[in-house]
């Protein structure tokens, strides 16, 4: 018999392979500083395009005072216990009320934390005689969530309503077959790519099949919509959503998450959430923040449109300089360029160290093997002048990479790495 530890001696994974030339500069960074469009990294000043913070509120003055109010006033224990038994307040109702109005919808219900609300969520929903229909590039609490189903699941390739359509035939059929019925998931909004979910498509099949339609809205929350009520508000089809999840971790500036749907469905979920019952409640300094950063959203909405002129601006000047961007919809910026990952390391430190731009870089097994994807969040607290430095730094490492420099530079790392 092996060592369960064997594999994990042998093998580090496809991403932890990397570990010795990556951590601590391409994954697991130190940025320093308030969060901001321009922060520190190993000492030097870079401008920030990899945090979520889209709406500039992390570092809100009004934020900063009622965050620290609130743990001065709370603490970061209270409540304690899991809603059920201990840990419930009028602040968690009152946040609950105010969450439901702003995405129009009858209740809400708060989560600790977005991936595990959203993957008992799921588990929540269904028993094994349903039938869980989902896009293929969903993201990983999406996955997990669906790996909890002890019945039928089927993926439909992203955003193609012919697939989908196909899978809930097969779905349909079955679900006559077992009694069940049938859950469909999409994101409102694709996180790396930035394209936005085909709700609008979705929604239409309910003529024809029956079906119940959950969407992770975590990146349209707060940046799509007109009153910011996220990607459903944007295609008119809020109401056709059954069950709308989104999480604080990104417009909200904050942690913990909500779904939000009829009265009915949200009473049983409470009694029926396990991440929920059987954990800690949201703590009373995150659900203050959050009330407050409720009220900025409500009530700012050139927050909002800073972070449109921002995106808008990086998206055309990107595009006006000849760079694959995709086929994002919403402020992710997506940039494609072609490349092995020592080429993308080369590249990215390039970026980092001698242009001050700090971004993301994804790499296979995220995007298939030979692309490089540079991942840009714009937010509310970048300027044009940020934008225009960006801009002439991106044609200067797209003029090395394709003259070779790159390839050069990374040459030791791989021949280490045999790529
Ligand atoms: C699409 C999507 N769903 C869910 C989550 C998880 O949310 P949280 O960070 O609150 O756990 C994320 C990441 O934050 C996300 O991008």
């Amino acid at each position: 018999m092996r060592d369960l530890f064997e594999k994990i001696y042998r093998d580090k994974g496809p991403l932890g392979k990397w570990a010795s030339q990556a951590e601590g500069y391409f994954v697991f960074p130190k940025l320093e500083g308030q969060i901001s469009n321009r922060m520190k990294f190993q000492g030097k000043d870079v401008i920030t395009w990899s945090i979520n913070d889209y709406l500039g509120l992390a570092n809100h003055p009004e934020i900063r005072k009622v965050d620290a109010e609130a743990g001065a006033a709370y603490g970061s224990a209270y409540p304690m216990g899991a809603r059920m038994m201990s840990g419930h307040t009028a602040l968690h109702e009152q946040l609950q009320e105010e969450l439901a109005a702003f995405v129009n919808k009858e209740s809400a219900y708060l989560l600790n934390f977005g991936y595990q609300g959203m993957v008992s969520t799921i588990d929540a929903l269904v028993s094994k005689n349903d039938i869980i229909v989902y896009d293929v590039d969903s993201h990983a609490c999406i996955i997990d969530g669906v790996r909890l189903h002890m019945g039928k699941r089927f993926t439909y390739k992203h955003n193609d309503v012919i697939s989908l359509e196909k899978n809930l035939e097969r779905a349909t059929k079955m679900a006559e077959q077992t009694g069940g019925g049938i859950l469909v998931i999409s994101e409102g909004v694709f996180g790396m790519r930035g394209e936005q979910g085909i709700l609008r498509e979705i929604v239409a099949l309910k003529e024809k099949y029956n079906f119940r339609f959950l969407v992770d809205d975590a990146h349209g929350f707060g940046t799509l919509g007109k009153t910011g009520a996220g990607a459903g508000e944007e295609q008119g089809v809020q109401d056709d959503i059954d069950v709308y999840f989104a999480t604080f971790a990104k417009s909200m500036a904050g942690t913990g998450a909500f779904i939000a749907a009829d009265q009915e469905i949200i009473d049983y979920l409470k009694y029926n959430l396990r991440s929920q019952m059987f954990a800690k409640s949201l703590q009373m300094q995150l659900v203050v923040g959050a009330l407050k950063r409720l009220d900025m959203l409500r009530t700012m909405p050139e927050l909002k449109n800073n972070l449109w002129n921002i995106v808008n601006a990086l998206q055309t000047g990107l595009k006006e300089r000849g760079f694959d961007i995709g086929t994002t919809q919403s402020c992710v910026t997506p940039v494609f360029l072609k490349g092995s990952i020592p080429e993308a390391m080369a590249l990215v430190r390039d970026l980092r160290e001698n242009y001050g731009i700090f971004c993301s870089i994804v790499v296979y097994p995220v995007v298939p093997k030979g692309i490089i994807l540079l991942r840009m969040i714009p937010t509310a607290t970048h300027t044009l002048q940020d934008v225009e430095e960006t801009l002439v730094a991106f044609s200067a490492i797209r003029e090395r990479l394709i003259n070779g420099t790159y390839k050069r530079l990374s040459a030791a790392v791989t021949a280490a790495m045999g790529e």
